[in-house]
């Protein structure tokens, strides 16, 4: 085994066309969870952020956009207090069905 990784076989460039999918990513105000949606976004899905801070997120979201030029990103909470909130959220996301009894 090398020092360093091998160079990846699969890169942004790689990415298909994701019209039509849906994306959450946790943690996409920053770092590797910013960059994920990033790339998701670019390449045509609908991206969900779920992040605790809205104001991070909305930022977050505003870079996104101009970075892209897509708007097709929301936020989601990920407060444990808005948490049916999520779920109602997440229910209209599907294609899977939600049930808060579940
Ligand atoms: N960057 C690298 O090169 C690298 C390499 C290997 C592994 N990693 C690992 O990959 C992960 C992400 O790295 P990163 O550089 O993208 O990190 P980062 O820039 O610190 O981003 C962390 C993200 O996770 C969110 N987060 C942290 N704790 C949370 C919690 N308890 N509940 C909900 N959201 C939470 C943060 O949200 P808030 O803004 O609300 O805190 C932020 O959006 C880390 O575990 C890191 O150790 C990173």
């Amino acid at each position: 085994m090398g020092l360093f990784p091998p160079t990846p076989k699969y890169t942004f460039e790689n990415i298909p066309d994701l019209t039509g999918k849906v994306a959450i990513v946790t943690g996409a105000n920053t770092g590797i969870g910013k960059v994920t949606a990033r790339e998701l976004l670019k390449n045509g899905a609908k991206v969900y952020i779920a992040c605790r801070n809205e104001e991070k997120a909305n930022k977050a979201m505003d870079d996104l956009k101009a970075i892209t030029g897509k708007t097709d990103v929301q936020y989601v909470s990920l407060l444990f207090r808005n948490f049916l909130a999520l779920t109602d959220q997440l229910s209209e996301i599907g294609p899977w069905k939600y049930s808060r009894n579940s």
